[in-house]
């Protein structure tokens, strides 16, 4: 069949160098694309926003799949506009993408259906969410977690570690900061631990795991400076033992699939739990409800399956008929990134050296750029995913930093630790 895959980013690169793998797959077409991709696919330049733009395009072009990347599409409803014109697709429903599109509808189904996640509540103006943290921690307010309801491109969190910090982002979120996302706000508690992502494919009944990972947000070094999209990161995760495997399966991805049942709204496409791993055992950070970016960079690489099987089984709900089988090797993915990222940065910079970095034996997927005379050029914040493979996440991060070095680009950085945790922990 023919396949249209949505998104641009190296999540979608990641996804088309996998679905090409497919014996289902003829034709690959992906909207709007990238650079990288379009060695995959036809790019094609739709409004990924437009559901009925999309819908026209598979009728035109007898599109068989359709495979939904990003989050914003789902949340707009481009799953239930696919499916009314009998056109199967990869993807929650708009009303099941609210575990992503609402952080309050997740923390009211985890409270519903028992799920562990920290405490909270829900505010639609600032005087109550102000009263509400000054009664936290003793009187003390901080520290607590502040954030936007909806979709804020990662950036509607704000952990404040003093109440002024607290109450400065019930401000921020009141007067639109982020936009309609922060017309509600949650207030939770600041858990301790060590971060960690499962992920789970589902098909409304059912839920299988689709392997974990651990993403670096900072942009610096040693997990300092603002808050990226992710800067890197590594599968598996070797904090997540199998005991906790379990315990996150059984106590968190399993309810959620339940309670989503329960209300009408069966939950199918790719459950991304963001895990604290606290003293008191795993606790849901925050559901997304796609792969991660740059997490898909290294899970596509590990997964030995037919992806499309895996997403057609999930798509009709026969998830119970097939198993996903995994490379043990480590794969570890490092982000290279536009100078000054993530905030200004300069556009269309000349990147040399990708097929050097290939050769080395590492895959290099694109996340922002784009070809122009024969060059290849930058165009986004985060511009290209190198991955290295290895038998530990030590050996993978040697080999993917061994790429990096391959590739020159005056105007590009990246973080030089990727991977530090589970290498300390090599290290015994
Ligand atoms: P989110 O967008 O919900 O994943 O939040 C972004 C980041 O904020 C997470 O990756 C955590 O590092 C941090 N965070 C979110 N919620 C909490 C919490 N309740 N306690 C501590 N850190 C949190
Ligand atoms: N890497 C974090 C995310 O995809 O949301």
């Amino acid at each position: 069949m023919d396949i249209l895959l949505i998104g641009s980013g190296g999540r979608e690169h990641a996804l088309a160098w996998k679905l090409t793998q497919s014996l289902h797959c003829d034709d690959l077409y992906c909207a709007p694309g990238n650079g990288g991709i379009s060695q995959y696919a036809t790019c094609v330049a739709l409004d990924i926003m437009d559901n009925d733009a999309v819908v026209a395009f598979c009728k035109d072009k007898g599109i068989g799949f359709v495979v939904v990347g990003p989050e914003q599409p789902l949340v707009n409803g481009i799953v239930d506009a696919l499916e009314a014109a009998d056109i199967p697709a990869f993807g929650p429903s708009a009303f099941a993408a609210q575990l992503e599109g609402s952080k309050g509808f997740t923390k009211d189904l985890c409270a519903e259906f028992n799920i562990p996640t920290a405490a909270y509540q829900r505010f639609n103006n600032a005087p109550k969410a102000k009263m509400y943290v000054r009664q936290q921690n003793e009187g003390r307010g901080a520290p607590i977690v502040i954030k936007a309801d909806g979709l804020a491109a990662g950036k509607g969190v704000i952990v404040a570690t003093t109440l002024d910090e607290a109450i400065d982002a019930i401000d921020m979120c009141f007067e639109g900061s982020f936009g309609a996302a922060g017309a509600e706000v949650v207030v939770e508690a600041f858990l301790e631990g060590e971060e960690a992502s499962l992920f789970a494919i589902c098909d409304g009944q059912t839920a299988m795991l689709m392997g974990t990972a651990q993403d670096h947000k900072r942009v610096g070094d040693g997990d300092i400076g603002p808050n990226t999209g992710g800067m890197g990161a590594y599968s598996p995760a070797p904090i997540l033992t199998q005991e906790l495997i379990d315990e996150v399966m059984s106590d968190i991805i399993v309810p959620t699939l339940a309670g989503m049942h329960h209300k009408g709204h069966p939950f199918k496409g790719i459950l991304y739990a963001g895990l604290m791993l606290t003293k008191d055992g795993p606790q849901l950070i925050e559901y997304n409800t796609r792969f991660g970016d740059p997490e898909c960079q290294v899970l596509m690489p590990r997964l030995k399956t037919d992806l499309v099987e895996l997403m057609l089984a999930a798509a009709s709900g026969n998830l119970l008929e097939i198993e996903a089988e995994w490379d043990d090797k480590a794969a570890l993915t490092v982000v290279l990134a536009s100078k000054g990222y993530p905030a200004e940065y300069e556009k269309n910079t000349e990147i040399e050296g990708v097929d050097a970095a290939e050769k080395s034996g590492a895959l290099v997927f694109h996340a922002g750029t784009a070809e122009k005379d024969g060059k290849l050029l930058a165009t986004g914040g985060r511009v290209l995913n190198v991955t290295g493979f290895g038998n530990t996440i030590t050996e993978a991060q040697t080999s993917a930093y061994m790429a990096i070095d391959q590739i020159k680009w005056d105007n590009g950085f990246c973080r030089r630790d990727i991977g530090w945790r589970a290498v300390e922990r090599e290290k015994g």
